[in-house]
């Protein structure tokens, strides 16, 4: 059944939240042998992803590949996503930094961790050495959705067609449409400064009631309040980013994180949101957040579609951006595409590739 309409399928950027999740920051090594690894995993991550999330189908395992601006390049001929570039530090009242990041793998599980750790342990397998994890968080669920200073995390993140909306790249970028781009920050937060903070200035801060969850009325918000800096417009009309925001920590260590994950059709939104909370909207109306929670990554990704992903093999860059895989992608020599046709989820060829540096 033809509908005319072009059969991307979207990465899973706008997944459920879920109560379990890995962030796994990877840069390429250099050299065209990690290149060809990295091209290689692109479409057999649908199969490793089939093969793990089988053991628990009622897990909804789920995981989404997104590159860094100079990995495009290395990977990829053809057009660029219009708006990918690196992330551009912030030097405000508070800093927020850039560092290396050429892959992103945001992987979730509804419940089980061990679905996500084994994903991210196949997909480290796979790329052996031709990456180097430069950051890996493992994200819990806390409470009612809470973060570690306490607030409810998410209540105002878009739902159903709105996130899509939100998320997903439509017609302004032909070559992209399904894409998305993401923006990922570990924040280390000074909970012993913030706990002597009182609760209502805390709520002054976040612009929300701390136990309730329920929104300070506009009228009553502080111009410093989060959800003031972070609510911004376009040619006049409110427009949202989809977060999936993960607690993480080491309580030895007394290490406790805020993993901050942000998903929009433009960085520019994120950017602006970003601008507004580290040097201030106006200038110097800074988000106090950041007076107890210091950005120690920064990185920008572009996140293609699955048809994308699929259509890519080891010795050359996928044939067009936005097109629709085509029905039976010729085997790439070096790595076998998982994409067989014949509905094969490619296993044998994984296996062979197991251990392949
Ligand atoms: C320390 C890191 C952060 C923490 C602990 C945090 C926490 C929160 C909390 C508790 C809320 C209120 C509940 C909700 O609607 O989700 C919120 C809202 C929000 N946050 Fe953050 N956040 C952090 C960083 C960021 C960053 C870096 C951005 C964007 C660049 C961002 C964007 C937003 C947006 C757009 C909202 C919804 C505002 C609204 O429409 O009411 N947050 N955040």
């Amino acid at each position: 059944m033809d509908s005319g309409v072009p059969s991307v399928v979207p990465q899973p950027v706008a997944a459920a939240l879920t109560r379990s999740a890995i962030f796994l920051v990877v840069t390429i090594n250099p050299g065209s042998a990690a290149e060809t690894a990295v091209r290689g995993l692109c479409a057999d991550l649908s199969a490793l992803l089939r093969a793990v999330g089988f053991r628990d189908l009622a897990g909804n395992l789920s995981c989404v590949m997104a590159f860094g601006s100079q990995a495009w390049d290395r990977l990829f001929d053809g057009p660029r996503p219009k708006e990918l570039h690196p992330f551009q530090e912030i030097r405000g009242v508070h800093h927020a930094v850039s560092t290396p990041g050429d892959i992103l793998f945001h992987i979730r599980a509804s419940k089980r961790m061990d679905l996500c750790f084994e994903l991210a342990r196949q997909i480290m397998l796979r790329l052996g050495r031709a990456v180097t994890a430069v950051d890996e968080v493992h994200g819990f669920n806390y409470f009612d959705d809470r973060d570690l200073i306490g607030f409810v995390d998410g209540t105002e993140n878009p739902a159903g067609p709105d996130a899509i909306k939100a998320a997903i790249i439509g017609d302004e970028d032909a070559a992209f449409t399904g894409g998305s781009y993401v923006i990922v920050q570990k924040y280390l937060h000074d909970l012993t400064a913030w706990e002597r903070v009182p609760v209502e200035e805390q709520e002054n801060i976040v612009g929300r009631h701390k136990l309730s969850d329920i929104e300070q009325p506009d009228a009553l918000k502080k111009p410093y309040a989060h959800n003031v800096l972070t609510s911004i417009t376009e040619d006049g009309d409110p427009v949202d980013i989809l977060r999936d925001n993960m607690p993480f920590g080491k309580v030895g260590a007394a290490e406790f994180g805020t993993y901050f994950i942000g998903y929009s059709r433009t960085p520019r939104r994120i950017e602006r949101m970003l601008e507004n909370m580290f040097v201030g909207s106006p200038p110097g109306t800074y988000d106090r957040l950041l007076d107890f929670s210091r950005a120690v990554t920064g990185s920008l990704f572009f996140v293609p579609t699955a048809t994308f992903l699929d259509a890519v093999t080891a010795e050359r860059a996928a044939p067009e951006a936005g097109a629709p895989a085509p029905a039976a992608p010729e085997p790439a020599p070096a790595s076998p595409s998982r994409s067989s046709g014949d509905g094969s989820l490619g296993i044998g060829s994984l296996k062979k590739e197991a251990g392949h540096e």
